[in-house]
């Protein structure tokens, strides 16, 4: 049993779920990773198949460009699908989908690998080969997994980008990585309504052009302009002799990237997270088996859009690698009505359901009458990640919809450790708000500005100390960013970003990011991506967007503009540009409120002193202003 001498708000697991793991216990999993920290990775590598082993664990001599697996081959789409249509496992479910009109598809891992295998026949057609990129801008469709995993198949490199974002977000993403096929849908539904996919990447693609060829999947039947000799019908392709199911699949060293995915970082471009298919499969399958448990008979339901690394690691991979069923559902939480979720745990059975503090919020709204209207006793574990879920919506998701007695596994990880890393297991006792400690084997600290750790309880900055198999790479095409953004404040140590504290129990706190980046609803947006988007406005000079708290959202988008010389502040000046932003970025993007001012507090070197604005909008004391030009 677990000792019962924890502090604070504890909620230890009941007698039932800690007799009904089928996973060792959190401490005992620590124990074999402290003893034998590479040992420990190699025994859960050696659970997935390489066609030849590796040589060695971990290449460290070219810190921090670490490497995981060094001379083994294997690829991550065959452990995902080959793997297991050649056992029993063949006739399971790997993927549910539910569409936001209702209609339901499902996919056994024989009959996922067949679409994955004809689909990778049809990008060979193509001519994409190993190491060229793909972008993928999609809805939550089955098609967006079947084709990452196709890319995966022939070594070829998917740039997932995220649906919700717009013209100069997609534009951006398509440049930087310069792919060469693009993958998209006539539209998307959301709440009910068409999202013009297609039109979108039809404007994005009059700025960049690298891309070759369109394919586009038809999904919501409105006209789509098609540009002959570029744009090519998903479904017409796959009714040809091309897409055959005869795919020889090709192993691939263990560090040949796998993926390229774009998240927001502290200045300028988003930057492209790298990484691959060795390291990160191993980190994916071993953190979802034990941290949810996965059970042959489960449902599982990862809520998070594929584009995300959530979807990646936890949606797609984690899930398919461990034989697992995942559930995939198109469209918005509350459509048509606040019960869609609840009812969908009821019809499918699910098991585990892995969402946002955001989602929970939103839902909270509704009152408990929603889900008590639904049968839920399908769940045995839940589970939160994107941000700090305060304690308020921890409770209304253990009681209301875990009825009490769904632990609920807070993980924070980020898109560049690819994996979970501070998170509870299921016989871990949980504090609400609090991730618990970091995952078996890994070593993290919370330092101060000196780079001295720093006492129980006081803030600082949260760092890792080892090296893990799912961690990036690099930035792809910008190594030294790589090097300078996470491996220079503190040397030998990777900088997290995020501020924490740990309390007198070893529980790890997240307190938010300490660079410019805002989490709205969980999405990570830069501060210079939005003002660059605002900027882009004719009559825009300047622009400071700062994330202040929201009730829902976690923080929303403020920004504060400067008018160019002589233009006139018509009434409707701050609604276009909210709409601009949106437009250029995306709808997750677009700021609550836009302030025009005369100006904007900066250093003396021209920086914008984003924490005065801050302080100023929250009434609190801006701190030292020693800094300030005026
Ligand atoms: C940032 C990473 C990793 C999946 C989704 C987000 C914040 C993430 C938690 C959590 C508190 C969290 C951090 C982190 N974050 N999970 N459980 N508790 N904060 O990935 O977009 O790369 O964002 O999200 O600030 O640095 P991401």
């Amino acid at each position: 049993m677990p000792d019962k001498t924890l502090t604070g708000d504890v909620t230890y697991p009941s007698e039932e779920t800690v007799q009904q793991a089928r996973v060792p216990r959190w401490e005992e999993l620590a124990a074999e990773a402290e003893k034998d920290y590479l040992g420990f990775w190699a025994r859960e590598a050696s659970e997935l198949y390489w066609s030849e082993p590796w040589t060695q664990v971990l290449d460290d001599s070219r810190k921090p460009f670490y490497q995981w697996f060094i001379g083994g081959k294997t690829n991550i789409a065959y452990n995902c699908l080959d793997r297991h249509v050649r056992t029993p496992h063949r006739n399971k479910l790997a993927l549910l989908w539910e569409g936001e009109k209702g209609e339901f598809r499902s996919f056994s891992y024989f009959a996922l690998r067949r679409e994955v295998c004809r689909f990778a026949n049809l990008l060979r057609s193509l001519g994409i080969k190993k190491g060229d990129r793909v972008t993928l801008y999609m809805g939550r469709i089955p098609e967006l997994p079947i084709a990452m995993l196709a890319c995966a198949r022939i070594g070829a490199i998917h740039s997932v980008v995220y649906g919700g974002f717009t013209v100069e977000a997609l534009a951006e993403r398509i440049e930087d990585s310069k792919s060469k096929v693009l993958i998209t849908c006539d539209g998307a539904y959301q709440r009910g309504k068409i999202v013009p996919l297609k039109q979108i990447a039809d404007e994005a693609l009059q700025r960049t052009g690298t891309i070759e060829s369109v394919l586009v999947v038809r999904r919501t039947g409105q006209e789509v302009n098609m540009e002959q000799g570029r744009d090519l019908w998903y479904h017409e392709l796959m009714n040809l002799p091309i897409a055959n199911v005869d795919h020889p699949i090709e192993m691939l060293d263990a560090e040949t990237p796998l993926f390229l995915l774009y998240t927001s970082g502290t200045t300028g471009k988003p930057k492209a997270i790298l990484h691959t298919h060795g390291g990160y499969m191993v980190g994916t399958y071993t953190t979802l088996k034990y941290v949810f448990d996965i059970r042959e008979e489960d449902r599982y339901w990862c809520a998070a859009d594929p584009g995300w690394i959530t979807g990646h690691s936890y949606i797609v991979y984690g899930p398919l690698l461990n034989g697992a069923t995942s559930f995939l559902y198109e469209g918005a939480p509350t459509f048509p009505y606040p019960n869609r979720w609840w009812q969908m745990i009821e019809k499918y059975g699910i098991n585990i359901l892995y969402t946002a503090p955001t989602a929970i919020r939103g839902l909270m709204r509704f009152g408990e009458a929603w889900p008590n209207r639904h049968d839920l006793s399908s769940l045995r574990l839940l589970g939160s990640v994107g941000e700090p879920i305060n304690p308020e919506a921890w409770r209304w998701y253990h009681t209301v919809i875990g009825r009490g007695r769904c632990p609920i596994m807070d993980t924070w990880w980020q898109t560049e450790t690819g994996m979970f890393m501070i998170t509870p297991m299921p016989s871990v006792p949980l504090k609400p708000g609090s991730g618990t400690r970091p995952f078996p084997g890994l070593h993290m600290d919370i330092l101060n500005e000196e780079g001295v750790p720093v006492g129980a309880n006081e803030e600082g900055y949260l760092v890792i100390q080892n090296p893990w198999p799912a961690m990036m790479r690099t930035l792809y095409n910008d190594p030294q960013r790589y090097v300078d953004q996470y491996w220079s404040k503190f040397p030998g140590m990777y900088l997290t970003g995020d501020s924490a504290r740990r309390d007198e129990d070893g529980y790890y706190w997240i307190i938010g990011r300490v660079d410019d980046v805002i989490k709205v609803s969980g999405y990570r947006l830069g501060t210079a991506e939005i003002e660059s988007a605002l900027v882009s406005h004719p009559a825009v000079a300047e622009a400071a967007a700062i994330g202040l708290p929201h009730e829902i959202k976690g923080n929303a988008i403020h920004a504060f503009v400067i008018l160019k010389a002589g233009q006139a502040r018509h009434d409707h000046l701050t609604e276009e540009l909210r709409s601009h932003v949106s437009h250029e970025l995306g709808p997750i993007a677009k700021p609550e409120k836009i302030e025009i001012v005369d100006s904007l507090p900066k250093t003396r070197s021209g920086k914008i002193m984003r924490r005065v604005l801050k302080a100023r909008a929250l009434g609190q004391d801006p701190g030292n202003l020693a800094t300030l030009e005026e």
